[in-house]
């Protein structure tokens, strides 16, 4: 267990003494969105790089540019956990969870890699509205962080889904 700093006392807002525990939940949220977003940049990375086929190419030019977003993404929460005064975890304590983004059996199958981006775009995108709904009223400051993020994210979203209607127009998926 790491021990943390506790902040100077204000009379309202996360860093008030009363709320102590909200703030002990809100870093474990931000932290499992750390944990997401470097997931997705290992994720982004493989994917990246695996497909074959002309096709593919466009496809992988765009999750190559969000890798960049996404390691942005979590140094912002990183970034906000200390603020919080939690620490930033360790590699040691991190757990997998993308089983949709694992490389397909064949590296042309770009559809396989668009469905998991997509569906790693919507965990976030749910996880994110979580954490700005306990943030209101509370936290505004997380808030209006995570609002910025949420948007960068579902903007991904919006591209990959696409992508996806091509394939499907074409009965590929
Ligand atoms: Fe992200
Ligand atoms: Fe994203």
């Amino acid at each position: 267990m790491t021990v943390q700093d506790r902040p100077l006392p204000t009379d309202t807002g996360i860093l008030s003494p009363g709320n102590s525990d909200k703030r002990d939940e809100l870093i474990e949220m931000l932290t499992k969105g750390y944990w997401m977003e470097i997931e997705t940049v290992m994720s982004y990375i493989a994917n990246s790089i695996n497909p074959d086929g002309v096709r593919a190419r466009e496809v992988v030019d765009h999750i190559e540019q969000d890798i960049q977003e996404e390691i942005g993404h979590a140094q912002q929460f990183g970034q906000r956990i200390k603020e919080l005064y939690g620490v930033v975890p360790g590699s040691l304590e991190f757990r997998a969870g993308q089983s949709y983004l694992q490389p397909p059996e064949q590296q042309t199958d770009i559809v396989h890699v668009i469905k998991g981006v997509i569906e790693a775009e919507t965990q976030a995108i749910e996880h994110y509205n979580r954490i700005i709904e306990f943030c209101d009223g509370l936290d505004l400051v997380t808030q209006d962080m995570v609002i910025g993020i949420l948007r960068d994210e579902e903007g991904h979203r919006r591209l990959f889904e696409g992508f996806l209607r091509e394939y499907q127009a074409e009965g590929l998926a």
